[in-house]
């Protein structure tokens, strides 16, 4: 039977993150996959999650399954963490939620739990959004649909047209795709008093919103990165989450996610979690516990939970100075829109007005690994080769 497959194309992220690791030359810039690297092109493992590992090996007893939903502590914490501790979604019970391997995990129990209660909804995406979102949710069997997002001229969100065109085309029940903060990949993100207007816009027309939260903390800090997502559960009585800590733990290959379902009453919260788990069960049994078990056991140390903010912190303002330091390179003659926006946009991520022959030139001309939509990743930068990074792309534009 296998002589009948055929080979699939490979995910664009995945392949450009191959192609760089193949690519000999020493002055190369890897700017594709989005993962933070130090000033060392070094991608380490927090000293907050060293010591918590070292501190969680003495004292685990057991490698004995956890259960289908994970680590309930886990989840707690984390939507402490994203929502308050005095959210009235949490004090009130309006929460089901279940660890998930992984943000894309997540992503995935979210949309297989849409496909149980809402089969015939269409879930919205930004136009554009992160390559691997619509293979990931289409695959629970969900009908998909864009909305436009990004203006490749301004390099701002459109927001305007993002909302008349949801206005127009998206039905009450419709799903709507959100990045909470440092959207991928564009790093164009709504200001809060759009999230104010949009949080009463899906209020009135009856959408629901589906937030995905990869980079909170990452963009311009904690609260900053997570006003949308607040603003929406306090606005709309139901919202469907997911979050990761691969990007903000550094937790990457331990796949560490949640997926949560905030319910309109604390009856439907119990219910929701269930089903988690029983989507889980049917597709992977259950998540890995070792990542979440880190993160738990940094959020409920207090010196380890400020040495961990601290590393966040340091990962945050250092890609924010490459921001600056990258902008103030590319602003010149032909270059100042892409260099306000390389400043205003947040977390990992810029998309830069390049084309796809631009994006292959400064890979095999100079070396630097890109997406082909343009999209770079800022945190595989580093100061001494920016000049050369700008030089690079104001020669292909
Ligand atoms: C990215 O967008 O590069 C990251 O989220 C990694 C991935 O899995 O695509």
């Amino acid at each position: 039977m296998f002589e009948n497959l055929a080979p699939r194309p490979t995910d664009p992220i995945m392949a450009i993150m191959e192609k760089c690791k193949a690519d000999t030359r020493a002055e190369k810039i890897d700017l594709g996959v989005g993962v933070y690297k130090d000033a060392a092109g070094q991608t380490v493992i927090l000293e907050s999650v060293k010591k918590a590992e070292a501190l969680w090996g003495a004292e685990e007893t057991t490698k004995s399954y956890v259960g289908t939903v994970g680590n309930q502590d886990f989840c707690q914490d984390m939507l402490e963490l994203m929502l308050g501790k005095d959210n009235p979604a949490i004090t009130e019970g309006r929460i089901g939620a279940a660890q998930a391997a992984g943000g894309s995990g997540a992503l995935r129990l979210g949309a297989e739990l849409l496909a149980v209660v809402a089969p015939n909804a269409t879930v919205w995406a930004s136009n554009p959004t992160w390559a691997n979102h619509i293979p990931l949710i289409s695959s629970a069997g969900l009908k998909m649909d864009s909305y436009p997002y990004y203006n490749r001229e301004t390099l701002g969100v459109d927001f305007e047209d993002m909302l008349s065109h949801l206005n127009d085309k998206a039905a009450r029940g419709d799903v709507v795709l959100l990045h909470g903060c440092c959207h991928n990949p564009t790093g164009a993100d709504l200001s809060p008093a759009q999230w104010d207007e949009l949080a009463g816009f899906m209020l009135q027309r009856g959408l629901t919103p589906y937030v995905d939260l990869a980079y909170f903390g990452l963009g311009r800090g904690m609260s900053e990165d997570t006003y949308g997502l607040r603003k929406l559960v306090a606005t709309v009585p139901e919202v469907l989450l997911a979050a990761s800590c691969s990007k903000n733990f550094a937790l990457y290959r331990e796949r560490v996610g949640l997926v949560a379902a905030i319910t309109a009453t604390a009856d439907k919260s119990a219910i929701a979690r269930s089903q988690f788990g029983a989507i889980q069960r049917k597709i992977i049994s259950m998540p890995p516990d070792h990542g979440a078990a880190i993160v738990t056991r940094i959020l409920r140390d207090e010196p380890l939970r400020k040495l961990w903010i601290s590393e966040l912190d340091a990962m945050r303002e250092r890609m924010l100075g490459l921001r600056a330091q990258l902008s103030d390179a590319l602003n010149v003659q032909g270059g100042e829109t892409m260099a306000a926006a390389v400043k205003n946009q947040n977390g990992m991520f810029s998309t830069l007005p390049l084309s796809k022959e631009q994006a292959e030139a400064l890979r095999s001309e100079h070396a630097v690994y890109l997406m082909n939509s343009g999209r770079i990743n800022i945190a595989g930068a580093n100061s001494e080769n920016i000049p050369r990074l700008a030089e690079a792309i104001l020669a292909v534009i």
